[in-house]
């Protein structure tokens, strides 16, 4: 099976939104919006990415890892919405979890208005371990992995772009992945937050997982085998051994997808294919937005030999 890995992509639409709506944080998201992001991230990047990955990639499935606006706008969600309504069979194919900027405000989180958009790709075969949040929610596909998705994005003050796994949900999630249904398949956990520091950023103290160390201590006791995040918009792969077993947790980010123009490749547009199979990581594969000329290209191969003991 293959997995296709996009992230981050700061829709941009500003379809009237309601003045009072810009009288909290966003006034400082939307300046920074106007002035920065609107530059670099584009909504044709991502469409060409999603084409890109059906029809040429032809993964089975993709899953997204947060940050899919600017300002948790409803013009923005609905936006993304459209656009991952364009592929083909989307609501079995794709899996969801908000990112920092979904929450942006208290208000964003009171009112759901994130899982209303996109509760068609959070759909769960075990509802019984989500809590009041609606998280964890874990996806079967085929018989043998597991996708869960977890909720790191909470509500900030101004400046701050923190998250934090809730001990609710930090404990159900240990209880899902010990669940004989999901125990034994290839376990893949989406988090938006990195779960180790970010060492290309000069204010991580204000934009890390408060609780990175318990979130990656239950992850590796439970022998997960892929944690993918977005967040950093940079590519990463971190690979760390499991507490109990032999296996190991691979710890992945291919980057924002929606970047049209960057300098350095590592924070330019990117997402990752995952290959997977008989419950093993063969591949990653990592591609690069280089223009709407040419769309993305294939930039990193990482392949995962099999070890077979000496006898
Ligand atoms: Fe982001
Ligand atoms: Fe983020």
């Amino acid at each position: 099976m293959k997995i296709g890995h996009i992230s981050d992509l700061h829709i941009l639409k500003l379809d009237d939104p309601r003045p009072w709506e810009f009288l909290n944080k966003r006034l400082v998201g939307g300046a920074n919006l106007l002035f920065k992001r609107s530059k670099s991230h584009s909504s044709r990047v991502v469409r060409e990415a999603l084409r890109h990955l059906d029809e040429d990639c032809g993964v089975d499935h993709i899953a997204i890892t947060g940050d899919l606006s600017n300002l948790a706008l409803a013009s923005e969600f609905a936006e993304a919405a459209d656009i991952l309504a364009e592929i083909p069979f989307s609501e079995e194919r794709v899996s969801v979890i908000p990112g920092n900027h979904d929450y942006y405000t208290r208000e964003t989180e009171a009112s759901r208005r994130f899982e209303r958009y996109f509760a068609p790709y959070m759909q769960s075969d075990m509802p019984g371990y989500r809590t009041e949040s609606g998280y964890p929610f874990c996806q079967f596909k085929n018989d043998d992995i597991a996708i869960i998705g977890m909720k790191s994005a909470v509500p900030t003050p101004w400046f701050f772009a923190t998250g934090e796994v809730d001990r609710m949900q930090l404990e159900a999630t240990a209880a899902l992945l010990d669940d004989p249904k999901v125990r034994d398949r290839f376990k893949i956990v989406m988090i938006h937050h990195h779960l180790v520091p970010f060492e290309h950023s000069r204010v991580e103290y204000s934009r890390r997982l408060i609780n990175a160390d318990e979130v990656l201590e239950m992850l590796r006791w439970h022998d997960v085998d892929l944690a993918i995040h977005g967040h950093n918009h940079h590519f990463a792969t971190i690979e760390v051994p499991h507490l109990r077993g032999k296996g190991t947790l691979r710890i992945c980010e291919a980057g924002s997808t929606s970047i049209g123009s960057y300098e350095d490749p590592y924070f330019g547009g990117k997402f990752n294919v995952y290959h997977i199979e008989d419950g093993r990581l063969l591949k990653i594969e990592t591609h690069l937005f280089e223009s709407h000329d040419v769309g993305f290209v294939q930039w990193k191969e990482q392949a995962f030999e099999q070890q077979i003991a000496a006898s």
